[in-house]
């Protein structure tokens, strides 16, 4: 009898320590700390639907009578081009576009077109016309 109220005795001291680290976890549930890790910014696709809404396809884009380079950095390039993602030359930042600048617009012009690095070709804006694709480029690198 003794042993079996020893026993129970253990057993509610080890429900207590258990009761009692769970209460050490950190605050915040499930869907905070996903929310937390998501990765930051996301590249949009004509027609694919991102968090921003369906990107619109170029015929509406063209109606529209086309897309300013402020449009269209806003739409496809500002996910990497606003933080620098993977060395991604910054809008607007002096520093990070001279070297680019140098070696001319028309070889920045060719690497933007086919890509370069982690750059994918036209900056994901497939439908973009090469009006807007200057443009974009452009309102980015202040050239
Ligand atoms: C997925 C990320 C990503 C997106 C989206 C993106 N870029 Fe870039 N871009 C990069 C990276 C990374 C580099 C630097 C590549 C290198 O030097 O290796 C770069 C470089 C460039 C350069 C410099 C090219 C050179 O020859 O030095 C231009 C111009 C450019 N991007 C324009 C654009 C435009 C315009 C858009 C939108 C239509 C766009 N990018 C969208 C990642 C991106």
């Amino acid at each position: 009898m003794k042993s079996l109220l020893t026993l129970a005795a253990a057993l509610v001291c080890l429900s207590l320590g258990l009761a009692a680290s769970a209460a050490r976890v950190p605050p915040g549930t499930d869907d905070d700390i996903r929310a937390r890790l998501q990765p930051f910014g996301e590249v949009c696709v004509v027609g694919s639907e991102c968090a921003a809404g369906t990107v619109a396809s170029s015929t509406t884009a063209v109606a529209a009578g086309g897309k300013s380079g402020e449009e269209v950095y806003n739409t496809f390039c500002f996910a990497c081009h606003s933080t620098g993602v993977s060395g991604a030359p910054k809008l607007g930042s002096a520093e990070d576009w001279a070297p680019r600048l140098a070696k001319g617009m028309d070889a920045m012009w060719e690497t933007t077109v086919t890509g370069l690095g982690a750059m994918p070709p036209k900056g994901t804006c497939m439908a973009c016309t090469d009006e807007e694709m200057q443009a974009a480029i452009d309102y980015m690198s202040g050239g």
